[in-house]
């Protein structure tokens, strides 16, 4: 009891902190999902967000009052689900979250979401162009490593493409890292980072372990942990049994990425996030953010010969999805 107390004062504190020239529209596109309530929590909590916008082809309007009641400064709208809807969803957005799409059941591959996700993200993708071509696109639906070329691409035929406002989530994957080497380590999470390069899902996502604050973890250890990393998703989705993959982690994952580029946006120099960036061809890897979104791509820096052979293996599959999210566009504009 006391604990939530203490944390609402904390929020309520914030809240009144924040100033008016911070105002910001933050767009959720999929806000009634799995991800999308719970990541709109989060931004209706941060004081950073002035205007929530959520969107949804089911239950926008819900989700919208139902969190217009938390006494945080911001406005809540949820929108009606057809194209005028969206249109006023995305208008004036500073930053637009897509976690809308289907999430995997047991046995599934993020690339068998492909079919469905695809159009779902190429729809939302040419709506957000013609509507907010400014904003920072955060896309969270997957398989990201395919979904992220779709929204370059359509950007492109509309002639609004910029690379550095463009970000495919994988905050996950480093959210995770950090927690699982803490685990192994008997450390504070907080203190852990773990650099996480490549794309997202499976083989594709290389963690730098020589680059943590662990380098000499070695033989079984470390291919348990690097395992546990790439394929950390399925630990929830088998968990889940059906009803769908991680919603909660990527939430808190969505909305850390989201609190950095307005920390960034509002001024704030260092600050960086791990993503699947446009800048060396669709490869995650630490970006240092500012008000224009990426500023700066760290190169992937020294690895050792374990990790070089998990890059290889990344560029293998990262290739293809990549390639498969270009054709897709081509094929079905
Ligand atoms: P969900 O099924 O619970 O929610 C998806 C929401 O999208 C639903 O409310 C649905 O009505 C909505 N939606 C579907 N088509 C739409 C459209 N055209 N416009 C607006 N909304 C639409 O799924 P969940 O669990 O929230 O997952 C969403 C996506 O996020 C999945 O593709 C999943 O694979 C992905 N994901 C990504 C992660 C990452 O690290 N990047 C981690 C976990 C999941």
């Amino acid at each position: 009891m006391f604990a939530a107390r203490q944390t609402f004062n904390l929020f309520q504190k914030r809240a009144f902190s924040a100033s008016a020239s911070q105002a910001s529209k933050v767009a959720v596109l999929g806000a009634a999902g799995g991800i999308g309530q719970p990541l709109s929590l989060l931004l209706k909590l941060n004081p950073r967000v002035s205007e929530l916008a959520l969107y949804d082809i089911r239950g926008g309007p819900g989700v919208a009052a139902d969190l217009s009641h938390i006494n945080t400064n911001s406005t809540v709208t949820g929108y009606s689900p057809d194209a005028a809807g969206l249109r006023e969803c995305l208008k004036d957005s500073e930053i637009i979250l897509i976690p809308a799409g289907v999430p995997r059941k047991p046995g599934m591959t993020r690339d068998d979401l492909f079919n469905t996700n695809a159009s779902i993200v190429r729809d939302l993708a040419k709506a957000a162009a013609e509507a907010a071509p400014k904003a920072h696109v955060l896309v969270i639906a997957n398989p990201v490593n395919s979904t992220v070329p779709i929204v370059s691409e359509v950007y492109k035929a509309k002639g609004v493409y910029d690379p550095k406002r463009l970000f495919g989530v994988t905050t996950l994957d480093v959210v995770r890292a950090s927690r699982f080497i803490s685990q192994v380590q008997k450390t504070d999470p907080a203190g852990e980072k773990v650099p996480v390069v490549g794309g997202h899902s499976g083989v594709t996502i290389v963690p730098l372990l020589s680059q943590s604050n662990h380098a000499s973890i070695a033989g079984e250890t470390r291919d348990a942990l690097v395992n546990r990393i790439q394929f950390g998703g399925d630990e929830v989705v088998k968990a889940k049994d059906g009803a769908g993959s991680a919603t909660l982690s990527m939430a808190m994952a969505g909305a850390r990425f989201a609190e950095s580029l307005l920390r960034a946006a509002q001024g704030e120099k260092g600050v960086i996030e791990p993503t699947f960036d446009q800048g060396i061809d669709f490869f995650a890897s630490r970006v240092e953010l500012g008000p224009n979104g990426v500023e700066t791509i760290h190169p992937v820096g020294q690895v050792n010969e374990y990790e070089q052979k998990l890059l290889d293996a990344c560029l293998v599959d990262l290739k293809k999805n990549i390639q498969k999210g270009v054709d897709f566009v081509k094929a079905n504009p």
